[in-house]
């Protein structure tokens, strides 16, 4: 069941204008040479326990997006607020703090987990460096392994003992122990074969719903983006194109990217169109095309696309950054 988030409530989180951008370094000198946008004026606002399913093709930015509200990445400007609180400009020891509240759980569970240390000591350490410890360590980690399924015999072992679904309970249950008020989970089922992916997706949907959690959720996995989320954010190369409710965004999607995403795959419940096969490749971040960066692959092109960035509009619930939906073209191409 999805969580009851409705849009009265004050966001939890909130970002403006957010941008990442990373230095393109040449020569012996190393000097600067440009800059990759990674994250390039993205606004978004997430509610307590809302699901937040953000998409777009590989390169567009979701991981920076995240590593950056998560405090592992530097922004270059914009403004993250998290329950009110300025995340970018916060001292250390409030960053800290509110770090502690956003964890973040990659794709990767072999990466992220240390392989010289136990699994007791892997999912107690974040209670350990924040002070949060109550009673012994043992006892600590068994609860939190029990959280996620699994026995206390795991304790004394170390990941590479473990299956790639074991390792990514193990990752959870360290992410869940510092008490996160929002996970962001990073293509966190992805490398997991079908039936495993299923099991991992169910505990995450569980401890949603336990601990109150909000979440954002990224994945290639359409249909798991489906299932999981309330509302759908669409990232193209460094900036949102289309934000809005699940249903809406899977119905009846408005940007011409949206809708070549959605056309390419089999969504459960929803009756497939004919699929649009987009021409070239994402280009680059450290050059993106002018204007709108998606026009020199978009079918609909438009002159202006060519020169000017389209602005947001609010349109049938959702927000979207396209000419189409500008002035006189809008009232042809709203359906
Ligand atoms: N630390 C970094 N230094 C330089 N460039 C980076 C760094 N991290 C990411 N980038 C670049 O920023 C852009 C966005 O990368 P990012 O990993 O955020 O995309 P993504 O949407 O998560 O892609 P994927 O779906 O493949 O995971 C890419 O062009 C990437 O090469
Ligand atoms: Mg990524």
């Amino acid at each position: 069941m999805k969580p009851d988030a409705t849009s009265a409530q004050p966001p939890l989180l909130e970002i403006r204008d957010l941008r990442t951008w990373f230095p393109v370094r040449r020569g012996v000198f190393s000097a600067r040479a440009g800059w990759i946008k990674a994250v390039d004026g993205v606004s978004l606002a997430l509610a307590p326990r809302e699901t937040l399913g953000l998409v777009g093709e590989s390169g567009c930015g979701k991981t920076t997006l995240a590593r950056t509200v998560a405090d592992l990445e530097r922004a270059q400007g914009g403004a993250i607020r998290f329950k009110n609180e300025d995340l970018l400009h916060a001292d250390a020891a409030r960053r800290r703090a509110l770090r502690r509240s956003i964890q973040m759980v990659f794709q990767d569970p072999y990466a992220s987990l240390n392989p010289r240390m136990t699994v007791l000591d892997l999912v107690t350490e974040g209670l350990v460096e924040h002070g949060l410890l109550r009673g012994g360590r043992g006892d600590e980690a068994e609860r939190l392994l029990g959280e996620v399924g699994l026995g206390p015999d795991a304790m004394l072992r170390y990941p590479f003992e473990f299956s790639g679904g074991q390792r990514q309970r193990i990752c959870l249950a360290r992410a869940m122990s510092v008490r996160p008020e929002l996970l962001l989970c990073d293509e966190a089922v992805s490398a997991l074969d079908v039936s495993v992916q299923a099991q991992a997706l169910n505990l995450l949907m569980d401890l949603r719903e336990k601990h109150a959690l909000s979440l954002v959720f990224i994945s290639h996995d359409l249909s798991v983006i489906k299932h999981v989320s309330d509302r759908v954010v669409v990232m193209y190369l460094g900036r949102v194109v289309e934000e809005g409710p699940v249903e809406a965004i899977m119905e009846c999607p408005l940007h011409p990217y949206t809708q070549a995403l959605i056309s390419a795959v089999l969504i459960p419940g929803r009756k497939r169109g004919p699929r649009q096969i987009l021409p070239g490749e994402i280009p680059s971040s450290a050059s993106p095309p002018p204007g709108c960066h998606f026009h020199p692959r978009c079918p609909k092109a438009m002159a202006r696309c060519r020169t000017e960035a389209p602005a947001e509009r609010a349109v049938s619930g959702c927000r979207v950054r396209c000419h189409l939906y500008s002035g006189e073209s809008h009232k042809q191409n709203i359906q």
